[in-house]
This record gives structure tokens, sequence and C-alpha cells, in this order.
């Protein structure tokens, strides 16, 4: 049933059957100053970074997506050549299938093996710590893929509207922060597009988790996107009730930046392009992550994938370029106004 429910989810994404949320991500409000004079060569612009220890090509990270098994499977095999390719880390979707029937979907050393020089992160829902999940799934989950890092992801949302989700959602910190104390390698705490507000960023941050993906407002919502599978119209009307909730991408960023200035904030939800990384980047962000934005390539084949990679990293580069920042640090003092002037 869970596997026929990812698979869904995933048509209904790829099939853009769900109404896109009213609410934007909040970059589309700011606007760089133009440099008309950059005083440098556009080849030098250097957009390289580190993440989980590993030297990557941009700020760029394939955030976590999955399917049915079949899909999946090769979804994560186009991933993981891609990125393999460009230098650039991703994140698998759900493990959770696989953590409970042994290594589905792709998921498995095989995906090491396509990739063996970039950060995977593993990924599981919080709401599983509270139906038996634990220490010994989240090392198995990492081991499965030889992850760099582990995704646990918040999605209470989701499951609130979610005919068959999961309500009980108590004591759920102090265990995923117990997982984290436990774990070999980092834990990453990840929204799925609702937004982590600066308080709750604070308090992962001062328990020790150093990596927070806001996964904010303003691209993928939940909601809209259950509200399209479910049959039943009351509670499709519940779902789609909330298909504008959330806190901005950009405002989130921003907040958890402020709440945790030495962690790793990663910017997503409504990624779109180059132009939006650099922004997040200039938010506060060391990196950016895009889901529903790579959907189609990563389901069509790895070429198409490294295409779209490129670009959009181009785009990133000519930001800097026409900011006048030679590398990601001059970005994020670059001049940035809002669109109203203020
Ligand atoms: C088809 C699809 C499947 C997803 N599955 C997962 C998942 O298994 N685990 C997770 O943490 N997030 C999952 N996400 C959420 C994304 O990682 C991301 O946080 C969210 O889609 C917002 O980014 P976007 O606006 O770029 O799509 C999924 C997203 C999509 C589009």
């Amino acid at each position: 049933m869970l596997t026929d429910r990812k698979d869904e989810h995933l048509s209904v994404v790829l099939g853009k059957l769900h109404k896109t949320s009213g609410k934007s991500t909040g970059f589309e409000a700011l606007d760089f100053v133009h440099c008309a004079l950059p005083e440098m060569r556009l080849d030098d612009v250097d957009v390289t970074t580190s993440f989980l220890g590993k030297r990557i090509s941009a700020p760029l990270l394939v955030s976590s997506m999955t399917g049915g098994p079949k899909r999946a499977a090769s979804i994560n095999e186009n991933l993981a050549r891609a990125c393999e390719v460009l230098k650039l880390p991703f994140a698998v979707g759900s493990q959770r299938v696989a953590i409970e029937e042994g290594g589905i979907g792709g998921l498995n050393l095989n995906l090491r093996t396509l990739a063996p020089s970039v950060p995977i992160l593993g990924n599981f829902g919080a709401a599983q710590l509270n139906r038996g999940f634990g220490i010994q799934e989240a090392l198995k989950a990492v081991e499965m893929i030889d992850a760099d890092a582990l995704y646990i992801h918040l999605n209470p949302l989701q499951e609130a509207v979610q005919p068959e989700g999961d309500g009980d959602w108590s004591g759920l910190f102090e265990k995923i922060v117990a997982v984290a104390e436990a774990l070999p390698v980092p834990v990453a705490i990840k929204e799925v597009g609702s937004g982590i507000s600066a308080s709750l960023a604070r308090r992962f941050g001062e328990a020790g988790i150093a990596i927070i993906d806001v996964a904010g407002a303003g691209g993928t919502n939940w909601a809209a996107v259950e509200a399209a599978r479910i049959e039943d119209p009351d509670r499709a009307r519940l779902a789609n009730a909330f298909a504008d909730w959330g806190i901005p991408t950009a405002q989130a960023v921003y907040g958890a930046r402020a709440a945790c200035p030495d962690a790793t904030i990663i910017a997503s939800g409504g990624i779109r392009n180059g132009i939006d990384i650099a922004k997040a980047i200039r938010c506060g962000a060391d990196l950016a992550g895009q889901a529903a934005a790579l959907l189609d390539a990563a389901n069509t084949s790895p070429d198409l994938l490294i295409r779209h990679f490129e670009t959009t990293i181009q785009e990133l580069r000519v930001t800097c370029f026409c900011t006048g920042s030679a590398d990601l640090l001059a970005l994020k003092t670059s001049e940035l106004q809002h669109r109203n002037g203020l």
C-alpha cells in the first residue's frame, strides 16, 4: 500500500495534477543590484564548495524523492550517475519500505558504486520513530547505501491530511536527538515543503543537529499533492484548505541562519533556477536543494539531468558575475534589494 501511495505521489507531481501552492518562496520579492562592471572573467567565477567533507561543484543538492520501487530504482540510478559526473550531492527518498523489506527501489550499495565520490544522504520520516524505528533502523538506512548523512524528515501536515497518515508526533524531538547522538554519520533534519521555523531550528541546533534543510513553502505542497489523490471529497477539501500553508523558503532561511549561526543551512522548497540558488545563499544558506523541478529529468535519463544541472549552475555563475561576485563568499555580501524598494 505504501509503495502504491509513493508511486501515486510521483504521478501527481510528474503529471502536474496538483494545484500549486498559492504561496511563493519570497525570493521573487528580492532583486540583486546589477553590477554593470564586474571586473573579472566569467570563466573564473568559482561556485565550488564543500559538503559533508567532500568537494562539490556547486551549492546544489538533489532533495529526497521517491516513488514505487520500479520507478524509484531508475530515478535513483539516474541521479547517482549524473551527480557523480558533475560532483553534486544527492539524497534518496524515504527508505522506510527498503528498511522494512530489504534494499528495494535501487536502495543498495550499487548506488555508492555509481557515485563513489559525492555525498549521498539517506532518508526516513520522523514519525517512524514512534512506530518501532530507532538507532538500528537508522544504521540500516546508512549502511544500505553507504550514506554520508541521514535525513530525518518532518511532514506533520502531510500525515495529518492523509487518510492513512501518522498522527502521533509526541516525544519525537527527544527520539530524533537520540538517533543523532548514536549515529556515526550526521543526522540532517528537513521539512518537505512547509518550512522549519527559527525557534525549531534553534532547538535542533542547540541539541547538536548541525544540518538543517528548511524545505519551505513556495514549491511542492504536500497537502495539495495528497488532495489530488484522495477520493473522499470531504477529506480532499480538508487537504486543499492547507494548499497555501507554510513558512516561505526565503523567510525560513533567514530565520534558521539567525537562530543557528554555525549550522549548515540548506534552502529548499520551490527553488526554480540558479538565480533562486544565489538568492538563497545571499539570505544565509550554504546550499540549495531542488526536488520537483528536476523530477522530469530524473525520471528520464542521466543526460537530461546533466543538462538540467549544467544550465542551473551556469545561471548561478552568471548571477555571481552580474553581481560582481568572484565566488560564493563574495555573493553572500552582494547587494540585494527588496523589489518594493525597501
Ligand atoms: C515526488 C516527490 C517525492 C518526495 N519524497 C520525499 C521523501 O521520501 N522524503 C522526503 O524527505 N522528502 C520527499 N519529498 C520532498 C522533497 O524532498 C522537498 O522537500 C519538497 O518537494 C520541496 O521541494 P521542491 O519544491 O523543490 O519540490 C518528495 C518530493 C517529491 C516531489
